[in-house]
Parts: C-alpha cells; structure tokens; sequence
C-alpha cells in the first residue's frame, strides 16, 4: 500500500537477469528511500551496471517486481523509467556533442513559441533556463548555454546531464561510473552535483569504483557479488573503507 513505506521511493523485488547463459542477477531486493544517495559497489562484473539498466528500463529483466512510489511499474523502456522520475547519467550521456548545452539540455522536450503548427523553437528561453541551471549545477566558468556540447570537456558534460535532470525534476538519478577518466577539479565537480542532488530532494544511486568518491558523497553502500546483493546497510559514517573492500572482494562464493 502506498503510504505505509511512503518514504520509499523504488523498491526492486526479486530481480533475476539472465544474459543468455549468464546468470548476471540472481534475485536482488533492492529499496531506494527519497532523498538517499545509495553508493553501488562490487568488482568487474558483479551484475552493478545490469541491475540500474533494468531499473533505468535500458534492459529487459527476467523476473521479478518493480515498484515505484507504492505504485507496480513495468518498465520496457527508457521512456517508461524517465516517465516515472527515473533518469540515469553515464560517463558519455545521450548528449549530442554538435548541439549546444541548452539544446541538449532540453533534447526530446523542446520549448516552443508562437502557434503550434508553426512549431518554432523558443531559443531565447532555452537559453535562459540553461545559463541559470549552468549556475545552479556550480560551473563557475561562464559557459554560455550556446556553447556545442562537443567543445566542454568531461566533467562539464557530466554537468549538462544532471542539470537535465534536476530541472525536470527526476526522483531519482543513477549515475554509472561518472567519476571515470575525470580530472580532480572535474570529479570534485560531480561529487558536489550529487551533494546538491541531495540538498534538493533528490535521490541517486551512484556507481563508482573509487571507493574514495562514494564514502565522501553516498548516505548508504550497497555492495554487490556475483549478481547478488551481499550488504545493503552499510554507513560510511560507522563502516571503514577497509571493511567495505573485504565485503567488496569476500571470499568466492559457492555456487
Ligand atoms: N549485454 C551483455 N550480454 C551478455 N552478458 C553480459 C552483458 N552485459 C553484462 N553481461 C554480464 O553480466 C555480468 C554482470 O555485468 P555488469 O556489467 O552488470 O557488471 P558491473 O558490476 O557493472 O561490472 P563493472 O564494474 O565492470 O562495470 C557479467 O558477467 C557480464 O559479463
Ligand atoms: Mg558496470
């Protein structure tokens, strides 16, 4: 019933994937609070990528339930996670590097001007709401908002793509390895993103093989092995980081 968890925002329940004869999840439950920054962690392989594509509809899991806001989902498509608040930033997003940061920043939901049939773009406020959200997601160059998204460099996309996000208000952002190949100033860049995700009432799930960048950032770490969820309540704040890489690494499994 909605309500009784209403502070839950995505409940995952019993979710099995299975990649031809690879078995990538086995049966993972998995809950998101509103508000939370959850760190995903585990080794090469331990089903983490696998299991935010079938919470961002990317793809198609085996069994198992989603549930969003109380609410049953069945998610066949990126558009049906994005429809339910859901939207999930890789290191190289869908973001197309010939058009400016408002244009992509408003890629698929355009504002328009004037009467519908002439179906004109309404530039000037594109621009407008980018050159503010730029502010909000702290680059503190000016940037103009006209800038090809091709010209910025990583850390910058990285912030085109959760801008997106905030201003359409997702519930929650997945972020899948945003920190890779970023410079210091860039990755600290993404780390205050999620703070400031947070600040505003957002979750996010954040995936990272820096185990640094998650304990600076994340409310909770959930780690994963061998497609299974082995701790889903550790706190930065009492656990240690050596602690966290034994559970990472652990002793191999029987199967
Ligand atoms: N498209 C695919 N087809 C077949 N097998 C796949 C596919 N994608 C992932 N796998 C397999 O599923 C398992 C889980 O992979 P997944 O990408 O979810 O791991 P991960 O935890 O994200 O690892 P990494 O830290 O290396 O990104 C692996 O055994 C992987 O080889
Ligand atoms: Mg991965």
């Amino acid at each position: 019933m909605a309500g009784a968890n209403g502070d839950i925002l995505v409940d995952m329940r019993n979710i099995e994937k299975s990649y031809g004869g690879v078995h990538a999840l086995r049966g993972v439950n998995l809950s998101i609070r509103r508000g939370e920054i959850v760190g995903l962690l585990g080794d090469n392989g331990a089903g983490k990528s696998t299991l935010i594509k079938v919470l961002s509809g990317a793809v198609p899991y085996t069994s198992g339930e989603i549930v969003i806001k109380g609410r049953p989902v069945r998610m066949r498509s990126t558009l049906d996670a994005i429809a339910n608040g859901i939207e999930t930033i890789y290191q190289d997003s869908a973001l197309v590097p010939q058009l400016s940061i408002a244009r992509n920043l408003f890629l698929g939901r355009e504002l328009r001007k004037g009467p519908r049939f002439l179906d004109r773009l309404d530039l000037d406020r594109m621009n407008g709401v980018a050159a503010e959200l730029l502010r909000r997601v702290g680059i503190s160059k000016n940037i103009p908002p006209t800038t090809p998204i091709g010209s910025l460099s990583g850390g910058e996309r990285q912030a085109v793509a959760i801008a997106r996000a905030m201003y359409f208000e997702s519930d929650l952002i997945i972020l899948d390895e945003p920190t890779n190949n970023l410079g210091v100033a860039e990755t600290q860049g993404v780390l205050r993103f999620v703070r400031e995700a947070r600040d505003t009432g957002h979750s996010c799930v954040f995936i990272a093989h820096n185990i640094h960048h998650v304990f600076q950032v994340v409310d909770r770490i959930v780690v994963m092995r061998r497609g299974t969820i082995v701790s889903d309540d550790l706190s930065p704040r009492t656990s240690s980081i050596q602690e966290v890489e034994d559970i990472i690494t652990g002793e191999p499994v029987a199967a």
